[in-house]
């Protein structure tokens, strides 16, 4: 069983190329956050595998608390178990704030991986850079073959190494707790109320009302889903992101 949380495709397409090599099958923890499904049962010789995106140098924090909640039924002791992130330049901590989240589960996590593909953090990346994305696109074909190849084999002990010390990645978590506030993002007149920003919104953060988005929580996971696949182009992350463009992974044709 493969874990996986994704907003512009990345980590989907990931998770499926992990799948396709080990013959294993794939769980949407979008789709387990929004039926609240947390037990699952881990056969005898099964795989266990968790893919996620990387936020602010680390495994982002619904995603700790999902791994940390889940309750899985094992059958048996032999079992591989393991974290992928994928991330655009740096996976910061996610290694090792993934080891422990798995471990208040009681899942011990045989080795933890990275795979780089394009960056959609479009606050600083630029979208609209063909070359940049070409680029991206490529080392993620490098990396997948390679993580691919060590799942299928069970490497046992490979752990992606932190990057920061303990204060750094309190203070990351800090600066993605106050990224999240939903006021940061805004509507252009190109909207036409079509409702798929809503749609899509794994926390239910925007309603249509009067045909335009409006945020209705406080906060949200930042996962810029809304603001990548609008048909419009219409949603903006703080100004930062006005002329930086869109990117939805190319091999996704839908995300869930
Ligand atoms: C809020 C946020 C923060 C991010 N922070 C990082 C980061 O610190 N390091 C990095 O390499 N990529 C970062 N990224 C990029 C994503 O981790 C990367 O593009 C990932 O593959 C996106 O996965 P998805 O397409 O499945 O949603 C960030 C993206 C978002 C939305
Ligand atoms: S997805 Fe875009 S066009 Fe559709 S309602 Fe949301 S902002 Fe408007
Ligand atoms: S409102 Fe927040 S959580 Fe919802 S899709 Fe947009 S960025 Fe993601």
């Amino acid at each position: 069983m493969i874990f996986y949380f994704s907003a512009t495709g990345n980590t989907q397409y990931a998770a499926q190329r992990i799948a396709e090599a080990t013959g294993d099958y794939t769980i949407s923890i979008r789709q387990c956050m929004a039926g609240g499904r947390r037990s699952f049962p881990l056969r005898e010789h099964e795989n266990f595998g968790i893919v996620m995106p990387t936020y602010f140098q680390g495994m982002p924090l619904f995603l700790q608390e999902f791994l940390e909640t889940l309750s899985l039924t094992v059958e048996g002791s032999d079992h591989y178990a393991y974290a992928v992130s994928t991330c655009g330049v740096s996976y910061g901590n996610s290694g090792s704030e993934a080891v422990r989240a798995a471990q208040k589960a009681g899942i011990h996590l045989d080795a933890t991986y990275r795979i780089r593909m394009v960056d959609n953090w479009n606050p600083y990346f630029n979208m609209t850079d063909r070359a940049f994305i070409q680029a991206a696109e490529d080392t993620a074909e490098t990396d997948l073959a390679e993580v691919c190849g060590k799942i299928r084999a069970k490497e046992r002990g490979v752990y992606l190494a932190d990057c920061f010390d303990a204060e750094k990645e309190r203070e990351l978590a800090a600066a993605y707790e106050e990224s999240r506030k939903t006021a940061l993002f805004q509507v252009n007149g190109q909207c036409i109320g079509c409702g798929a920003c809503a749609a899509q919104c794994p926390v239910q953060a925007i309603k249509i009302q009067g045909g335009r988005p409006v945020w209705v929580k406080e906060k949200c996971l930042l996962c810029l889903g809304c603001v990548h696949k609008c048909p419009k182009n219409a949603l903006s992350y703080t100004e930062e992101t006005i002329g930086h463009g869109q990117y939805t992974n190319p091999h996704v044709p839908c995300i869930v």
